[in-house]
């Protein structure tokens, strides 16, 4: 589905940028040119913006356990 009609950006595209590490609407702003136009899409990226990190919350947060709770790490 296309998110901006202005720039061409689709929510994949989002869905893409933030797999790759983008985390904010200024993100996507600045790389992909969303709501830089007509501002229209601005609420609809948000949702899918959202969307995305709130799926990759508790993957994220799985890492940073293991991380965080392993006891017997070694200093190299
Ligand atoms: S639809 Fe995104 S700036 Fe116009």
């Amino acid at each position: 589905m296309i998110v901006c009609v202005c720039n061409n950006v689709s929510d994949r595209k989002i869905r893409q940028a933030v797999d790759s590490g983008m985390t904010s609407m200024a993100q996507l702003r600045e790389n992909l040119g969303v709501a830089t136009c007509c501002g229209k899409c601005h609420s609809c990226a948000k949702s899918v913006l959202r969307e995305c990190l709130d799926k990759r919350t508790p993957a994220a947060l799985h890492h940073v356990h293991a991380l965080v709770f392993q006891p017997n790490i070694q200093a190299a």
